[in-house]
């Protein structure tokens, strides 16, 4: 199979220093785009470049926390020096916590919207502005099945996904009369360093049509065909790489 290369472009892949973001980051990396791996953890940002510079890919790591504006606005600001431009915005940075509405402090409620929706925001705020004054561009937000349906203990998380999924679709309309495109995946359960080691995720998976559980490159490969020009006539779409999750629902 033949697939687009994403030389000459930057692409920024907030989150990559684990998980899902840092497939998509290697993904991307191997189809010729120059990557800046992002995130919090200094020596798996280091790990995450130099995988990628010895499979003969470019990157480099900028520290970030989401959770601040200073700290968003700061990587913005970074990540437009470190080519000149940023042609990619992968929005996959998130955290996930789950319980009932009465045990929810006000400070997860601020921290969840605050890397998991205020922090895109800001992104696409600072950085499709270039692409619009370039004329294309690409911005591809991660999403789950709990922004779709009410799941119980799922409410605060989910509802900041459904805010990243409609923001996808008004970005969408905003930005696509300027070439830029915003699109989003929703991933069904894949096994990372967040989502950890537990049974819970396999039980999942056994109830969907595919009968197992994700892998985090086979997000990553729809992420790069979002970002790419074989997606170019896809604006403001949802792709679930969920097994069938939705299909099934
Ligand atoms: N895995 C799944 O089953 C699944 C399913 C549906 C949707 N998703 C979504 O997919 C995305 C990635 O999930 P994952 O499973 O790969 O999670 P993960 O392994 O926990 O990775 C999360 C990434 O986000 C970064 N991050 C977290 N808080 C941050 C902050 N305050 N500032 C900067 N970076 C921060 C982490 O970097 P540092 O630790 O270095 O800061 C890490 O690189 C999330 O948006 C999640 O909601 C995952």
């Amino acid at each position: 199979m033949t697939t687009e290369s994403f030389e000459g472009r930057t692409a920024l892949v907030t989150g990559s220093t684990s998980g899902i973001g840092r497939a998509v980051a290697r993904t991307l990396a191997e189809r010729g785009a120059f990557v800046i791996v992002s995130g919090r953890d200094h020596l798996r940002g280091k790990e995450a470049v130099e995988e990628i510079l010895g499979g003969g890919g470019r990157a480099t790591y900028l520290p970030a926390d989401l959770s601040t504006v200073a700290g968003v606005r700061e990587l913005a600001a970074a990540s437009r020096t470190v080519t000149g431009a940023v042609d990619v915005l992968v929005n996959n940075a998130g955290i996930f916590s789950f319980g009932p509405t009465s045990a929810s402090t006000e400070t997860d409620i601020d921290l969840m919207y605050a890397v998991n929706v205020r922090a895109p925001y800001l992104l696409v705020q600072d950085l499709v502005p270039g692409m619009v004054e370039a004329g294309s561009g690409a911005v591809v937000n991660v999403l789950t099945g709990a922004a779709f349906r009410g799941t119980a203990q799922a409410g605060l998380y989910g509802s900041g996904k459904a805010a990243l999924k409609l923001l996808t679709q008004a970005w969408a309309a905003e930005f696509g009369p300027a070439g830029v495109r915003v699109n989003a995946v929703s991933p069904g359960p894949i096994r990372t360093e967040g989502t950890g080691f537990g049974a819970g995720l396999e039980a999942v998976a056994d109830a969907l049509p595919a009968r197992r559980l994700g892998e985090a490159a086979e997000v990553a490969a729809a992420v790069a065909f979002l970002a790419s020009g074989e997606a170019s006539y896809v604006h403001g779409a949802v792709l679930p790489v969920d097994g069938g999750a939705v299909a099934a629902a």
